[in-house]
């Protein structure tokens, strides 16, 4: 399963990094604002150049013309750029565009299967089911995962299954079983994934032990 890190924070992509399990990057109009983000491309290609994975970079368009042009743009930024495009009628025909031209793409704002269908038809390279969003309203986001993943396998679909609006290690671990072929997850999240309190407290009584060891040796 692929990591990708949900956030647009140059410091928590570097330290997401640092781990070395870090496979992507997401970001999205909100997360670029909540950082303040001035200048948009010059601040997607920092991160191109911090990860060598995908780095998803969404358009603020909404019709065909205007969407092509702005992905074309984008994708230009750089080699492992790819063009977040929203799950709308115009949205779709660019994907296929795109497709056709060779530009990754990752559909976003996903919260049907028939929705994902169309998306795979399309050839986008990520499908974004947001599963939080989906829990936020009452509805089960894991079911979402597991129904795509089933339409994708039943007619050998190749787009890649990434779960997003991901806001727990729970949201994670269900969509590993269920087969996501991605995860993106904000920096919290993938700290939450490796903490275990009978890690710390083992760990705390090995060193206990080995001290006590070294006393006895004196
Ligand atoms: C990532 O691609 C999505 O834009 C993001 O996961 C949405 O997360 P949210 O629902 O927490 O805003």
């Amino acid at each position: 399963m692929k990591f990708f890190i949900d956030t647009a924070d140059l410091d928590e992509i570097k330290e997401a990094n640092d781990l070395g399990v870090l496979d992507g990057v997401t970001t999205n109009p909100s997360l670029c604002a909540k950082i303040g983000v001035s200048d948009f491309e010059g601040h997607i290609a920092k991160i191109c150049n911090i990860v060598e994975g995908d780095v998803s970079a969404e358009v603020i368009s909404t019709t065909y013309d205007e969407i092509v042009e702005e992905g074309r743009k984008i994708a230009s930024i750089a080699d492992n750029v790819v063009v977040k495009v929203p799950l709308i009628k115009d949205g779709i025909k660019a994907i296929k565009t795109f497709s056709d031209e060779g530009i990754k793409t990752n559909c976003t704002l996903c919260f049907s299967a028939s929705q994902a269908l169309i998306a795979a038809k399309a050839g986008a390279t990520y499908i974004s089911p947001f599963i939080g969003r989906l829990d936020d309203i009452s509805s089960e986001g894991m079911d979402l995962i597991a129904d795509i993943r089933l339409v994708y396998d039943n007619y050998g679909y190749d787009t890649e299954i990434l779960a997003a609006s991901i806001r727990h290690p729970m949201h994670l671990l269900e969509s590993a079983r269920l087969g996501a072929d991605v995860a993106t997850m904000p920096l919290k999240v993938i700290e939450q994934l490796l903490k275990h309190p009978l890690t710390d407290i083992g760990l705390e009584k090995f060193l206990a032990d080995w001290d006590d060891l070294q006393k006895s040796l004196k």
